[in-house]
């Protein structure tokens, strides 16, 4: 969350983007790569082509937005119907980018649901076909250097899935408080409509559920509302890519400004000024806060003041840190527990569920104050990374595999649980990279 994310230089990144279009670590499968790949993996599964439904991460889906210019944050306006929001180049541009952030601040109910601004209404665009999440925006020659789903697609594809048909996605606006996921057709709802709707139209098959990071923890829920002969029916496997069950300690960093990249689309990187105030009100964001009862150490996070704050000191952290921002501390309160206390059987799927954790990155695990002190706006808050664990450069290895390895131990309702350890690719390459797609696609149909 907060200064976090993305952007801004805006026009050094479509410099960047020009002279990363074509190749270098932000290259997409060619056809041929992509064919080669699926015909080198030897399938060892069923022989039946089980359909797929997607579930995205964290800022991983296209959002858009219909402006009410009587009440909007400069008067701005969509001219009555959506536009893209996220990502829309033109509405980032130094000058444009101060309404943006107002008309993105969203409020929070008493009972952790989120409200948006007067005049702005949002939705996930596209749902629940793969162009919401293939590329994170339409803008022309950016676009190209901004994919998410694309390089599994391409794969999906050379092995004769078809958009929309055969696979599908669960875009949800990941900016919004997970408790909103539980309401009548909400989140949860629709992701079950899915997987019934992909079944019945694929010849009565069980679905395949691929998710990265958020997406992992919303599979993981609604799974949960789910009864056992439900899954029994309609889930063939889970695959879950970088599950930050356990949450990241890097969001507790970004809160006081600690440096971190959270690249999801690199090479699109945030100024942490303009953000800050929008992203600080995102719960989903904050949701992934750490929680000890999910890791295997309560280690220490931060030393201020004379007090030693450890993870488990995580809520008493944010309130006194971010006591200028009240909503940061009430979304982390309301969002704790979701798997364990508040889900039967610690969240156990309760289907056949594949792991996949990064184990070649440094991950910032514990911060150190340098200027301005706990209290103060955020904007004038720094700090430094003081230590690391191992991960995948945003999730430590305990926050992904922790809960799975209680519900094996549980034995997750008769079905598997399996972990498989991934080499030398980050967080948010685990679904984009050319990399990270060929180890899921292996992960899948190998
Ligand atoms: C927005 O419009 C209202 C009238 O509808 C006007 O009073 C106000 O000054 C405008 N604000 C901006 C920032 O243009
Ligand atoms: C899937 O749906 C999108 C959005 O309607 C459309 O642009 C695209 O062409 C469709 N893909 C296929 C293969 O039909």
């Amino acid at each position: 969350m907060k200064r976090s994310t993305l952007f801004c230089a805006w026009a050094l990144f479509a410099l960047i983007a020009t002279s990363f279009a074509d190749e270098s670590s932000f290259s997409a499968f060619t056809d041929q790569e992509a064919t080669d790949i699926v015909s080198s993996i030897i399938s060892n599964t069923d022989g039946v082509k089980h359909p797929i439904l997607f579930v995205p991460g964290l800022f991983g889906s296209q959002l858009e937005w219909k402006l009410d210019p009587t009440k909007t944050a400069c008067n701005k306006t969509t001219k009555g119907t959506y536009e893209q929001c996220w990502i829309h180049v033109s509405d980032l541009l130094p000058g444009q980018d101060t309404c943006w952030v107002q008309n993105n601040v969203l409020g929070l109910s008493a009972d952790g649901i989120t409200t948006p601004r007067d005049g702005v209404e949002t939705r996930v665009a596209f749902w629940p076909l793969v162009k919401s999440v293939e590329y994170l925006t339409d803008t022309r020659v950016v676009k190209n250097v901004a994919y998410y789903g694309h390089n599994l697609f391409k794969l999906l594809r050379a092995a004769g899935y078809e958009d929309n048909k055969t696979y599908l996605a669960h875009p949800y606006d990941f900016r919004a408080s997970p408790l909103e996921y539980y309401q009548p057709g909400g989140v949860l709802d629709k992701f079950a409509t899915l997987v019934e709707h992909l079944y019945a139209t694929n010849g009565n098959t069980p679905v395949d559920i691929v998710a990265h990071s958020m997406g992992c923890l919303v599979t993981t829920l609604s799974l949960g509302q789910q009864t056992q002969a439900w899954k029994d029916k309609y889930i063939h496997h889970a695959y879950l890519a970088g599950p930050p069950f356990g949450g990241a300690p890097k969001l507790a960093g970004a809160v006081i400004n600690a440096p971190h990249e959270f690249p999801l689309v690199p090479p699109v990187y945030a100024s942490e000024a303009t953000f800050i105030p929008a992203l600080s009100t995102w719960c989903g964001g904050i949701w992934l806060a750490p929680d000890t009862g999910l890791l295997t150490k309560d280690t220490h996070l931060i030393t201020h003041a004379g007090r030693e704050y450890k993870l488990s000191d995580m809520g008493l952290f944010l309130n006194q840190a971010a006591a200028a921002q009240p909503l940061i501390y009430q979304c982390f309160k309301q969002t704790r527990g979701l798997f364990t206390e508040r889900c039967k059987h610690d969240c156990a799927p309760g289907v056949d569920t594949t792991i996949l954790y990064g184990i070649s990155f440094q991950t910032q695990s514990s911060f150190k104050l340098t200027k301005g002190d706990f209290g103060d706006p955020l904007l004038d808050i720094q700090a430094e990374v003081e230590s690391y664990v191992v991960g995948d450069q945003t999730v430590p290895v305990d926050s992904a595999t922790t809960l799975p390895k209680r519900w094996a131990a549980s034995g997750n309702h008769g079905h598997s649980v399996n972990f498989v350890a991934v080499e030398n690719v980050k967080h948010q390459d685990l679904v984009r990279s050319k990399e990270g797609a060929e180890k899921l696609y292996e992960s899948i149909f190998g």
